[in-house]
């Protein structure tokens, strides 16, 4: 058998021997990436065939991959004359190959096409769907196959956490933590990345850095599990498009951010959040943003929250643009109570976010019944609820006028 000498953290030693199941989980820059893409490649060298899927939820493009990582790997290995890297795969010794995929991108079908492979390599794990899981750990078949998952924890509910941190891991499995305390590799420019969190964000500084879970709010509306489990990395067929504008009030250097969000109804009368476009900066910014998205998603209407100020928003937007369409919208009642049916909606698996949109998320799961639980404000999920709010009318009216509503088209319909 070859040897290969890998430098890795000391941390990681427990996931060098053969084992089913592989984790390493753990807050930024603790080295799991690295650690991984180096026992990839050391696998590759040391037995000749090797196939590796390297696997992520969505998978838009290969710079979403740890290909760049491997390659670096194999070229600081000096084992450059023994692989053949491809624009799409990486040729391994003997005949194998390791290639790079978007479990979303897959059906119960074309999974298959992974039965043939040694290792199944999960990058971010955190955000594998309950239904990826479940297609990928029965196709890895192949004798002494194994499953390698990388991730930074969010919520105990997560599939990953759920699978290998749960009560009942599966027998086969070895799970370490690591944080940056670990990595001797840590680079000064995480160190200070690090300790401005340490001192500016320490609501989330476990989260990010100790590889906590998400700090939640008690009584939150949103999870995060609903986001990923209906992700999508592209929507499908649209019928009316809206970007939606909730205006920060001031434009000095601290105020809030102007939420800007562009939201879709689809031809299966699902809800897609396409793009968060929130930002900083004066009105005449987020005026040009809006017309910017109307333009690129060839949207309908431009929602617009006019409760500061009705006609200068609509001038503001007019001095971009004129002969857009415009809707006005005005809040009455309080936030949480214009989120609360919208957050329905996500429950019953009827909004799709298509990529991924952290800050917007983050901002709906500070959402309780009772109140926004953040201390900044949600301006992005605002603009989202905005949008989403114009879409599904009838769900999100007031009760007395959904109640006449649905009376008179049942009435209609029985005649
Ligand atoms: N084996 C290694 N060799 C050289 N540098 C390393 C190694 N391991 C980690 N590093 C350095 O530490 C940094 C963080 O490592 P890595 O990206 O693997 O962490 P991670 O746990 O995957 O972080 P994240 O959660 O941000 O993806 C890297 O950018 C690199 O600079
Ligand atoms: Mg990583």
């Amino acid at each position: 058998m070859r040897r290969v000498l890998i430098e890795t953290a000391e941390i990681f030693e427990p996931l060098l021997k053969p084992s089913r199941y592989k984790g390493a989980y753990g807050g930024r820059g603790s080295g799991k990436s690295h650690f991984f893409a180096g026992l990839d490649v050391e696998r590759c060298i040391v037995r000749a065939g090797t196939n590796i899927a390297c696997v992520r939820e969505v998978q838009k493009t290969l710079r979403d991959s740890v290909k760049k990582l491997i390659e670096a790997k194999i070229v600081s290995l000096g084992a450059l004359n023994q692989f053949e890297i491809q624009s799409d795969r990486i040729r391994t010794p003997g005949g194998g190959s390791i290639i790079f995929q978007g479990m979303q991108d897959h059906t119960a079908e074309s999974i298959k096409s992974l039965e043939d492979f040694d290792i199944a390599h999960v990058e971010e794990a955190q955000t594998l769907s309950a239904r990826s899981l479940e297609l990928l750990r029965p196709t890895i078949r192949k004798k002494d196959s194994e499953l390698w998952f990388g991730w930074n924890p969010r919520n105990p509910s997560d599939p990953v956490d759920r699978l290998l941190r749960g009560l009942t891991p599966p027998k086969d499995s070895i799970v370490v933590r690591a944080n940056y305390s670990d990595n001797n590799f840590f680079p000064d420019v995480l160190k200070q990345e690090r300790e401005h969190d340490r001192l500016h964000n320490p609501d989330r500084y476990a989260h990010i850095w100790l590889g906590e879970y998400e700090p939640q709010a008690i009584g939150a509306i949103w999870t995060r599990q609903v986001f990923h489990e209906h992700r999508l990395a592209k929507p499908p067929s649209l019928e009316r498009i809206v970007v939606a504008v909730d205006p920060a009030v001031t434009d000095t250097e601290n105020s809030d951010y102007h939420g800007v969000a562009v939201c879709a109804i689809g031809k299966d009368q699902r809800g897609y959040v396409l793009e968060d476009g929130s930002l900083h900066g004066p009105p005449h910014q987020w005026a040009t943003r809006a017309i910017a998205l109307y333009d690129k998603y060839d949207a309908d209407a431009i929602v617009i929250e006019v409760n500061q100020g009705g006609d200068m928003v609509r001038h503001t937007l007019e001095s971009v643009r004129r002969g857009v369409r415009i809707i006005e919208v005005r809040a009455t009642r309080g936030k949480h109570v214009r989120a609360e049916p919208i957050s329905a909606l996500y429950s019953l698996g009827r909004i799709s976010h298509v990529g991924t949109m952290v800050e917007m998320e983050d901002q709906f799961c500070k959402f309780t019944s009772s109140g926004y639980a953040g201390s900044d404000s949600p301006d992005r999920a605002e603009a989202a609820i905005w949008a989403l709010t114009e879409l599904f009318p009838r769900l999100t009216s007031e009760p007395a006028c959904e109640l006449t509503e649905i009376h008179c088209a049942e009435g209609a319909w029985m005649g």
